[in-house]
């Protein structure tokens, strides 16, 4: 075990006991393994099956079943896309089947997420990346956006 993985475990550990007193603590220390870590790993869900005496598939599951509980690392930008009416209307939905095809392609920089208003309405499209919101949105402008920011050029 490497020194980062003995920290990790004893980490994990320290988490564990402090959510252990409480009624159902599973979904307590999943929630605070994330805040840590950015998301729950494959020796996360061991180490605290392990600890709660549960099996990895019960763990794994509740991981699995609550969307806000990542697997996998967050890609270094957040891309938020508003769905709502105002800018559905306004060609919201090509800007999302945009963002969303690119960020299928496992080298994006980008984490696609839909949101439903940004406070944004009169100018949609709008989307959100990084906190910073923009208006008046179309597809080959947030094929740009995530393209730049994944370190290339959009095609
Ligand atoms: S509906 Fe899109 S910002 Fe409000």
């Amino acid at each position: 075990m490497s020194k980062d993985e003995t920290g990790d475990a004893l980490e994990i550990e320290s988490i564990c006991a402090r959510h252990e007193q409480r009624e159902g603590p599973l979904l307590a220390i999943l929630h605070e393994v994330q805040e840590g870590h950015g998301y729950i790993s494959n020796e996360a869900v061991g180490r605290i099956a392990h600890y709660l005496n549960l099996t990895r598939a019960e763990v794994y599951g509740v991981v699995t079943f609550y969307p806000d509980l990542r697997e996998e690392p967050p890609r270094p930008h957040m891309l938020k896309v508003c769905r709502a009416e105002a800018c559905q209307a306004a060609g919201g939905r090509e800007v999302w089947a945009t963002a969303e095809a690119m960020a299928a392609d496992p080298d994006c920089q980008v984490e696609v997420e839909p949101v439903y208003c940004l406070g944004n309405c009169p100018c949609g499209p709008a989307v959100q990346m990084d906190e910073r919101t923009l208006g008046r949105f179309t597809p080959e402008k947030v094929s740009a956006l995530i393209a730049g920011a994944s370190g290339g050029s959009s095609s």
